[in-house]
């Protein structure tokens, strides 16, 4: 699957559902896990050389794609100070246990906004710090999970708990009002002001 399909994915995902949900999101991402499968059980029975053979031709573009997605996410978070403070639509309604999908800083980045049983609010940018699937809030366990290869993160702090994302999620910062609304006020690069 190359970037632009993988955008239309996370793009359907968005309209079909504005709460996140996982069977949505794992059925978006289907495509690409066949098209880039990333078994951690299943690592041993692809060799290194059909591996590299598989990356040279299909990947390139997606990592290159991937890799500028990145390097754009990175600088556009660390710029947080520039950022716009957006109230999440519908957020006021949102109920402990449940999350919101959202876009944030501009209409072409997806976000989610999750609401904790703790009756904590966290926000992250919803694009997994792997190869860019949209993560989902897994409501039993309360953890950010990526279908694509099974990756997953800390709901609270936005930091890997397993699989293969290389660094925590980008996190957006928020600000509860006094009438309940969040509000969106800005970002930081996974991995930078994590804790
Ligand atoms: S895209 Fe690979 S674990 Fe998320």
């Amino acid at each position: 699957m190359n970037s632009k399909k993988l955008d239309s994915a996370i793009e359907k995902v968005l309209k079909e559902e504005r709460k996140s949900d996982e069977r949505n999101v794992r059925k978006a991402v289907a495509p690409q896990q066949r098209d880039f499968p990333y078994e951690r059980d299943g690592e041993a029975q692809v060799t290194r050389r059909e591996f590299c053979n598989f990356l040279a031709i299909t990947s390139t573009g997606l990592f290159l794609s991937a890799g500028a997605f990145a390097t754009k996410a990175i600088y556009d978070a660390s710029n947080a100070e520039s950022l716009p403070a957006t109230m999440i639509e519908n957020s006021i309604d949102l109920k402990k246990g449940e999350a919101l999908n959202f876009r944030y800083p501009t209409e072409a980045d997806p976000a989610i906004l999750v609401h904790t049983k703790d009756g904590g609010f966290h926000a992250y940018g919803q694009k997994c710090t792997h190869l860019a699937c949209p993560v989902y809030f897994e409501k039993k366990n309360e953890r950010l999970e990526c279908p694509c290869h099974e990756g997953g993160f800390d709901v609270r702090t936005g930091n890997v708990l397993y699989g293969p994302p290389p660094r925590p999620l980008d996190k957006i910062q928020i600000e509860v009002r006094e009438n309940g609304e969040v509000w969106a006020i800005g970002m930081t690069a996974g991995g930078q002001d994590h804790g």
